[in-house]
């Protein structure tokens, strides 16, 4: 009888530890840790070399001014401006040349002292496998250098997780109607 008494005691006892020691709710986790995938999946390095066609004039421009401080006028550098962009990248510099995706974003003057712009822009693909997936550039644009460098700072679809830099060059620029096409140099590191 006693031995009998003191099992139900011990089956008791564990009955009634194991649900008071886990609360309600409290094993759902937001974070999940994850093993790399196995095999290592090797990173790539992509060179891409594509021309963007900044049209500013004209009835159909790929930029527009969308916000501009007051004084921004009055400012040498336009320091204050903020301008929304659409523009088509090609493989090559003529206008004609095959598109392969839109630099989309936003460009604005962060310098009172030269024109430093901030630049914030995905490229976006839509050429072949490519479409869908994006390159995210964002940084510091020096407007009257002849090398502008940014970082790559993320990627999407065919360039996830990418990392590396991106090279400005202007290919050719219209004193007359502010149009510019600028050949980028963009590496990156992705899976
Ligand atoms: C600044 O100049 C542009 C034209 O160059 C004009 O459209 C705009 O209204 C002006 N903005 C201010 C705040 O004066
Ligand atoms: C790219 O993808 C979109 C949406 O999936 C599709 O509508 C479009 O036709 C595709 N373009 C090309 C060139 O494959």
């Amino acid at each position: 009888m006693g031995k009998l008494f003191s099992i139900a005691i011990l089956l008791l006892l564990f009955s009634t530890i194991t649900p008071s020691s886990a609360k309600d709710g409290e094993h759902y986790s937001f974070l999940q840790s994850q093993k790399p995938a196995t095999p290592p999946v090797r990173q790539k390095l992509s060179h891409l070399r594509l021309f963007l066609h900044d049209v500013v004039s004209g009835p159909d421009p790929s930029t527009v001014r969308v916000a501009q401080a007051a004084s921004a006028n009055k400012s040498a550098t336009s320091f204050g401006t903020l301008v929304m962009i659409d523009d088509a990248l090609t493989v090559g510099p003529e206008a004609t040349s095959k598109l392969v995706g839109r630099a989309q974003g936003f460009y604005c003057f962060a310098s009172k002292e030269e024109a430093g712009l901030l630049m914030s822009m995905n490229f976006a693909f839509t050429d072949g496998k490519y479409n869908g997936s994006t390159v995210t550039i964002l940084g510091r644009y020096t407007a009257l250098s002849k090398v502008r460098e940014m970082p790559v700072i993320g990627g999407s679809g065919l360039f996830r997780l990418a990392q590396g830099y991106a090279q400005a060059r202007t290919h050719t620029f219209n004193l007359k109607t502010g149009d510019a096409v600028v050949e980028y140099n963009v590496f990156v590191m992705h899976y």
